[in-house]
């Protein structure tokens, strides 16, 4: 008798655990890309910094290109990062819901601001710097569009 108990409880453990599996999977997973787009986009702030030094100067070298390079495979990279339930009301992150209430508005922006990025890319690999410090201006302000409109004041 004991050893149907046992056996019972092991199918209902079993049973659970396959309906619970995904849930758990999601949550996990909606955490993971909220750590995985903030640390995506802190690196944007790096290659930015390279970006902004060749703007001003109007440097049109390789390090230039390979920055801007860096920030359009990030950007193609960051729409998966924002799965739905992954907001600011459920995770210590700066995402609004407007995200989601208009996703391909929000993917929009970014594939704007890829083509920004490419832009760069393309005058520093052209050797332009006139075109260097152009293209940055216009892809710096991309960024600063799309965090007017979805990104939140900084969680404490
Ligand atoms: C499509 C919209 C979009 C674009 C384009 C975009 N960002 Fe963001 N960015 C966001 C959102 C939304 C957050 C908040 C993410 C979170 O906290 O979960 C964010 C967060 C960040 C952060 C993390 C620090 C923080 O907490 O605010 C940095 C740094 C950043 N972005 C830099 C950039 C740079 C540089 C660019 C341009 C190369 C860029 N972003 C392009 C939407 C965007």
């Amino acid at each position: 008798m004991s050893f149907r108990l046992t056996l019972a409880a092991v199918a209902m453990t079993a049973l659970a655990g396959i309906c619970l599996s995904p849930l758990a999977a999601s949550a996990q997973s909606a955490e993971d890309a909220v750590k995985a787009r903030i640390a995506l986009m802190d690196g944007f702030d790096e290659h930015a910094k390279v970006l902004l030094a060749s703007s001003k100067a109007g440097t049109a070298d390789a390090a230039t290109a390979k920055a801007a390079e860096e920030i359009s495979a990030g950007l193609k990279k960051l729409i998966g990062l924002f799965p739905a339930g992954s907001g600011s009301d459920k995770f210590k992150s700066r995402a609004k819901p407007e995200i989601w209430a208009d996703f391909a508005k929000f993917e929009g922006y970014a594939k704007d601001t890829d083509a920004a990025f490419v832009a760069v890319a393309a005058a520093a690999k052209a050797g332009d710097g006139a075109g260097v410090t152009a293209a940055f201006t216009k892809a710096a302000a991309s960024c600063n569009v799309c965090h007017r409109e979805y990104r939140g004041p900084r969680q404490q």
